[in-house]
């Protein structure tokens, strides 16, 4: 069983980032440590890729150099994450169990000479994983520097799916315990289409390269068992540690980069939530997708603090284009993650590496050195980090959720879909982006969450929807909530089988409207929707040919195929025992669904704020206070209505705070009697 949640000990935001000394001679070990005080650097992230260092041969272990370092780090009040590395197996380990490797969906078997652990589903790797956790965690389980356990590196990538023989057998194993019988698993797959039919277990395989589409399906139940022989992996190591050490136990994960592994379940096992996160230097407002995987990692950990293990102190490699950060940006996108949750700031990585495939990654310490801009801006956070450190605890409170399911999204990414323009990424980025600008705070959630605690719940990609899950949601409606179901969603069930009734027919009570055909545009075509006053609304990509029963039509179609020769509905809303479901059946742009939201959130009694924009503001909670976070992603100045002192500089506001042009602010408001906690 897992250790109830649990915070390392650590008695300030934790501030730091992942140190690799193995690659560097003692003397320089010295000077990081001191210049890791003079940083304000309170914890690093070590071992993370150390096995061939510390496992030398199968068996034999000398951890000589880590407890040189681990003494050296305490010595000079610095804790330590300390990782087992099980995401790099040694060259040994490949050459002594060759059939450990990866192969792709492609047939191709993975090398070595990168990363990347073995097969989540070899026996030897299993063996060699359980072996290294467990030396590791009883020589160091009572070090005095040793906070909290780091297990593997980043799930999913760039191993996931694994075709090699030892996984088909065990996905056998796995599909058996799903199904019982071969009939379970016909019917589930539906294999009466093309001829698929299965008569014998030792038939059924991985669903490799084939000469067509490959059943869906199988495609999807293969992307769970994948999730399931990785937290399997986790789970393991994750025993073997808490067998010595009852220190709390994270692996980092990818909210929002990567959609292998669901994060739903794997926040189950974890002792304490813990995210990586990198803008897409493409995106000329990262800030946007960094706001999503900050609100989904606290989401994911039911909203308890959370730790940003790794950010970039400047540009990255590994994109076509490693655009550095601009000067506060890194502190901007730190005190974004805060504003949504993290008590933790911590990078890749300390040192920038001399060799290898990461040298141009930026690093806090640079190889510029200590008289670069970028180690100055890094002393300088670690100062404001201490200044802010009351946050710590606090939470953040949501009145909005936007579903996020990533069964859902692993079934919507199959292929053979109606039109290669409708992805879930880009359908909860426009719904969260709205809000985003709007300054509403927002939570994820499953389907099956109790949702009672939200004013209004969105749906903008749920494309698998199980009966059960579309109950809860009419449940909501019925409640008095406000459901708004974006496009091509409630289609199919856990088996990618169209439900009965067909689109939307789960959803059919609480939003009043069933779709009769899909009617998506050509390429680069736009379209008009009239709205409910008269103007025009914008559109693209997607039409659907709506019946409604109950619903209300507020959008009609005047051009494009929704027209079907006349005007039809667009957007509907019905009334459902207390509570409004709101559908929209095509794509809108930004405009237009401002328009389009500023409806809904009436009805759902959400209010946007006037803030100006590109000022981003999230308050956390706290027993005594709550503390307002203010980002000014504007060149110029920004008012923010606030009473409080201003953590950074200690000022004392009155009524409006200005916000520099990039700049960062944090005030402290002590609940009065009539505030509350809220
Ligand atoms: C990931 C990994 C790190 C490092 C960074 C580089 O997050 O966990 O080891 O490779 O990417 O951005």
């Amino acid at each position: 069983m897992p250790s109830p949640y649990s915070w390392p000990a650590i008695s300030k935001i934790a501030y730091g980032g992942d140190y690799s000394p193995e690659q560097w001679p003692r003397e320089v070990w010295r000077e990081d440590v001191a210049l890791m005080r003079e940083a304000g650097v309170n914890m690093v992230s070590v071992g993370i890729f150390s096995w061939a260092l510390i496992e030398t041969a199968e068996g034999v272990f000398d951890f000589s150099w880590l407890d040189e370092l681990l003494d050296l780090l305490h010595e000079n009040g610095i804790a330590a994450d300390l990782g087992t590395p099980t995401a790099s197996p040694p060259a040994w380990f490949f050459a002594k169990y060759p059939e450990a490797r990866v192969i792709t969906r492609d047939g191709v078997t993975m090398g070595f000479g990168a990363r990347g652990m073995a097969s989540p589903s070899s026996p030897a790797y299993r063996e060699a994983i359980v072996r290294y956790a467990s030396r590791l965690a009883e020589r160091y389980a009572s070090h005095p520097a040793v906070v909290m356990w780091h297990v593997h590196n980043e799930y999913g990538v760039p191993v996931g799916e694994d075709y090699s023989p030892q996984s088909v057998r065990a996905w056998r194993e796995w599909l058996k315990n799903r199904y019982s019988t071969l009939d379970g698993l016909n019917a589930a797959w539906g294999t009466a289409f093309w001829g698929q039919h299965y008569t014998d277990w030792e038939h059924v395989g991985a669903p490799a390269a084939a000469p067509s589409v490959v059943n869906p399906a199988q495609r999807l139940d293969f992307a769970r068992f994948t999730d399931h022989q990785l937290r399997e992996c986790f789970t393991l190591e994750r025993d073997a540690i808490r067998a010595h050490g009852d220190q709390p136990i994270t692996t980092n994960f990818m909210a929002n980069q990567s959609w292998t592994t669901d994060l739903w379940a794997w926040a189950e096992l974890v002792d304490i939530v813990s995210d990586d996160h990198y803008l897409w230097a493409a995106d000329p407002e990262g800030e946007i997708g960094l706001a999503i995987a900050a609100d989904l990692t606290r989401s994911v950990g039911r909203n308890k603090p959370w730790i940003l293990m790794e950010h970039s102190t400047s540009a990255v490699n590994w994109q076509p284009r490693n655009i550095a950060k601009r000067p506060g940006e890194m502190a901007r996108n730190s005190l974004a993650h805060v504003g949504r949750g993290a008590d933790a700031v911590l990078f890749f990585q300390w040192r920038a590496s001399r060799s290898g495939a990461e040298k141009f990654h930026s690093a806090m310490l640079p190889h510029a050195g200590t008289s670069s801009r970028v180690w100055k801006e890094v002393v300088q956070l670690g100062g404001a980090l201490e200044k802010i450190d009351a946050i710590r605890g606090s939470r953040v409170q949501a009145d909005v959720a936007i579903l996020w399911d990533f069964e859902s999204f692993w079934a919507q990414d199959l292929e053979w879909r109606p039109s290669e323009d409708i992805t879930h990424a880009e359908r909860i980025r426009a719904f969260y982006e709205r809000l985003w600008r709007d300054n509403i705070t927002i939570d994820f959630a499953l389907p099956g969450h109790d949702l009672s605690a939200y004013k209004l719940v969105i749906a903008p990609a749920q494309y698998l929807l199980t009966a059960a899950d579309a109950a809860n949601l009419t449940r909501f409606v019925e409640n008095g909530g406000t459901l708004l179901v974006s496009f091509f969603s409630a289609i199919v069930d856990e088996n990618d089988a169209v439900h009965p009734g067909g689109y939307g027919a789960p959803l059919k009570d609480a939003l009043g409207v069933t779709v009769d055909e899909f009617l998506p545009l050509r390429e680069g075509e736009k379209s008009t929707v009239t709205w409910h006053d008269g103007s025009s609304l914008r559109a693209d990509a997607w039409h659907e040919d709506l019946s409604l029963t109950t619903a209300q039509s507020v959008a009609t179609y005047v051009d494009g195929p929704g027209a079907l020769g006349g005007a039809r509905p667009a957007i509907t809303r019905n009334t459902y025992g207390a509570g409004t479901g709101w559908y929209l059946s095509t794509r809108l742009d930004a405009d237009s669904l401002a328009t389009v939201m500023a409806d809904v959130y009436r009805d759902a009694g959400v209010v946007a704020s006037d803030l100006p924009s590109g000022l981003e503001v999230i308050t956390r909670h706290g027993d005594d206070a709550r503390y307002t976070v203010a980002i000014n992603h504007r060149d110029d100045n920004a008012q923010l209505p606030a009473s409080g002192i201003e953590l950074l500089t200690g000022e004392t506001i009155a009524e409006t705070l200005t916000v520099l042009p990039g700049g960062v602010a944090v005030v402290r408001s002590p609940h009065t009697a009539e505030g509350g906690g809220r």
